[in-house]
């Protein structure tokens, strides 16, 4: 059983509304979008996808409610290869995202997390064995706290703990230790060191470190990734796409990260190779539809190469 899974995700599960608008709507303003599309979502379920597309062996750890959304949520799981038996169903109605998507592909997300507010530390303990069957355990912050801080306790030694805090919150110390990486974007680092931070990436990192995980990778969107670890840091390049929608390009990006980084790779190279993947999910509609295989990357990296030959 041991290594029975390269990545186990351990998070939310959410059916994405989803509306096109030519500009979001400020306080008290009503704006007319396009027709709703329904897709499966939630950060959990979007890195489970997204590292079994890659090819990773993957196994999802969430709760749905038992309804229409949840049967959604679990038909996509299986279908991209996760293993469900750890998703729990019932409790509440499963999670659900109202989306709204401009012309430059950026999004804004309202969640109700419905049943993953329900996902207990309890369930985690009974999951011990999933846990055990890990390589790599990755998180995100649409559970509750506890439930997060109850998945570093129960897992076992040489295991590696991946989070993501979205949406951000200030984090207890026993978790941040356990991180390895934390990946967050500018707006959570704000949210994490919980005060201030000036321009600098390579401060921010430096203050992150100084909480306690023993890596960090900050996305900095156009800019590319920081990557530092106490000993090395460096900026991983973005890799320039037509974005067409964001959704869950983040999700996918740290489940690449946590794969890469269990398969052996250093942090640079993994971070390398996420940011492939996060520029191939910006590429399509929805968050989960858009996330490429392992053979998508590469003839992404094929198509940079050619592009960047002289002629
Ligand atoms: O990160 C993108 C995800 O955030 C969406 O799929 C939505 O469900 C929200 O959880």
């Amino acid at each position: 059983m041991r290594d029975a899974y390269d990545l186990l995700v351990v998070g939310s599960a959410n059916a994405d509304l989803v509306i096109g608008v030519e500009r979001r709507p400020g306080p008290g303003e009503t704006v007319l979008g396009s027709d709703l599309s329904v897709h499966p979502g939630g950060k959990g379920g979007n890195q489970a996808v997204a590292a079994a597309r890659l090819g990773a062996r993957t196994a999802l750890l969430a709760r749905v409610g038992d309804d229409a959304h949840g049967r959604l949520l679990l038909d996509a799981q299986r279908a991209a290869g996760v293993d469900t038996a750890g998703v729990l169903c019932g409790g509440a109605p499963t999670g659900v995202a109202l989306i709204t998507v401009d012309p430059s592909g950026d999004n804004s997300i309202v969640v109700s997390p419905g049943a993953n507010a329900r996902l207990s530390p309890e369930d985690v303990r009974d999951a011990a064995d999933l846990l055990r069957a890990a390589r790599v355990v990755s998180a995100q912050l649409e559970i509750p706290l506890e439930t997060v801080a109850e998945v570093v306790r129960s897992m076992a030694p040489g295991r590696r703990f991946v989070l993501n805090p979205s949406p951000p919150v200030r984090l207890p110390a026993a978790i941040l230790a356990a991180c390895d990486p934390l990946v967050l974007n500018e707006h959570e680092v704000r949210v994490v060191l919980g005060g201030p931070v000036g321009d600098d990436p390579r401060e921010w990192a430096r203050a992150l470190l100084a909480l306690g995980p023993r890596s960090v990778v900050i996305t900095l969107g156009a800019r590319g990734a920081l990557v530092a670890d106490g000993l090395t840091t460096e900026l991983v390049a973005s890799v320039p796409v037509r974005a067409v929608d964001t959704t869950g390009a983040g999700d996918a990006f740290t489940a690449a990260l946590a794969w890469r980084l269990g398969a052996g790779a250093e942090l640079g190279a993994a971070a390398r190779y996420a940011a492939r993947v996060g520029a191939a999910a910006v590429t399509g509609e929805g968050a989960q539809a858009s996330f490429p295989t392992a053979a998508e990357v590469a003839a992404l990296d094929a198509r940079a190469a050619a592009e960047e030959t002289p002629v």
